[in-house]
């Protein structure tokens, strides 16, 4: 098993095209168990910064609670509508302005997993320039996208295999920089992360490398599984899988843009880029009734579980990418009363919002036109939608 894990660690490297003179792969439950590695342990002290983008997933904005127990201060950079790209002045602004010896941590997605909006990799290395480490959030990214560590080199990786090839669920992994990793100070050790520990002495030597950072028992019997489904996206070609993505979801943008009531107006809306430029094959948008009201996400979900077709609907575990598609400002959230015991429904009436978040269409390596097709057909039932039923159950997450 040892040997067939080990492999599975080379395989990550060769896929992408890391070296090990660089870079450490540590395999973790998933996505956010890699980047809880990252905040637990990143050494932030008062006066240190955290500096990362409104359009993250919880998973990420989660590590402003380790920054803000260590007396770090953390910075968000505004997307801004419609495309819900980042104001890149801002953002040099941002990195720029950090004076002395630091430890400040500059998190971003390579992909967003609200609007599908992709980030400038070109960041990774203007953060540096000004001492920042950088953690690239590569979970919504690589599933269909290259991601050469040999051109780029972000200290921190994080992803989740499923996300990539679908199976085995409940393994992702860290990409770290053996400097960075260096840096890292771990709150705790456990079996596995050390060489040696005493119990009449409080010592303990750290193992070296991934193993410090393994906690337990890795996932020994599906690990094996990571390197047969990197074999074959190495077998597809990343690149065909790319080129295949934006086709079809050129296709599928294209026919939610268009959709048309029969008095002209819109049938959808689309948060986040219109066209194939600089974003992935993730479109969030809700369905319009023709009197431009938005119709109930649930609604869509219940049809859409009907007609055997996945969709996400919410916010999708990144607020920030929300408040800026919805138009909810600072003020309203500053100003707002959320008891302990709000609902979600509570909140949403609370904020004054049109509907329980937006609808998001994901493609991806087995996604297909006759899929699409489907989907646009599914679309076309909201045409002319005057009302939806008014007895949806209560919304539980967003
Ligand atoms: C961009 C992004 N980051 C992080 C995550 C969290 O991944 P996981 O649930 O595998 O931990 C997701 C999950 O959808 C994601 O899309």
């Amino acid at each position: 098993m040892t040997e067939l894990v080990e492999q599975a660690r080379a395989a990550v490297l060769r896929f992408f095209r890391a070296s090990s003179d660089e870079y450490v792969v540590i395999f973790t439950p998933n996505a956010t168990g890699a980047m809880r590695l990252v905040g637990e342990a990143y050494p932030f002290q008062s006066g240190d910064r955290f500096l990362l983008t409104f359009d993250n997933h919880n998973s990420v904005n989660g590590i402003r609670e380790f920054a803000r127990a260590r007396g770090a201060e953390t910075t968000y950079v505004p997307s801004e509508a419609p495309e819900l790209r980042v104001n890149e002045m801002l953002l040099a602004r941002y990195l720029g302005a950090v004076v002395g010896e630091h430890q400040n941590l500059f998190a971003y997605p390579a992909q967003s997993n609200f609007s599908g909006v992709q980030h400038p990799l070109g960041w990774i290395e203007q953060a540096h320039a000004h001492g920042w480490d950088v953690l690239l959030d590569a979970a919504a990214y690589v599933p269909t996208n290259r991601l050469d560590l040999s051109r780029w080199h972000p200290d921190f990786v994080a992803l989740s295999f499923y996300k990539m090839f679908g199976w085995p669920t409940g393994v992702g992994a860290l990409l770290a920089r053996r400097d960075a990793l260096a840096k890292l100070e771990r709150p705790w050790f456990s079996g596995g992360t050390i060489v040696a520990a005493f119990v009449q002495r409080e010592w303990y030597q750290s193992a070296p490398g991934a193993a410090h950072f393994e906690d337990g028992t890795v996932n020994f019997l599906n690990l094996p599984a990571v390197e047969i489904g990197l074999r074959l996206l190495e077998r597809i070609g990343i690149e065909t899988i790319h080129a295949r993505v934006e086709t079809v979801g050129s296709y599928l943008l294209e026919s939610l843009g268009t959709l048309r009531h029969a008095n002209r107006t819109p049938a959808a809306v689309i948060y986040g880029p219109r066209d194939f430029d600089r974003r992935g094959a993730t479109i969030a948008f809700n369905f319009l009734h023709p009197d431009g009201r938005i119709v109930d996400e649930r609604y869509v979900d219940l049809l859409a579980r009907e007609h055997n077709i996945s969709l996400r609907t919410g916010c999708f575990c990144n607020p920030g990418a929300g408040e800026v598609a919805f138009t909810i400002s600072r003020e309203t959230l500053v100003g707002g009363e959320f008891g302990e015991s709000i609902t979600l429904d509570g909140y949403i009436r609370q904020l004054g919002l049109p509907s329980g978040g937006a609808v998001r269409a994901s493609l991806g390596l087995a996604s297909n036109f006759a899929d699409v097709r489907r989907f646009s057909d599914f679309a076309h039932g909201f045409v002319d939608l005057a009302v939806v039923p008014s007895d949806l159950p209560p919304r539980t997450s967003c």
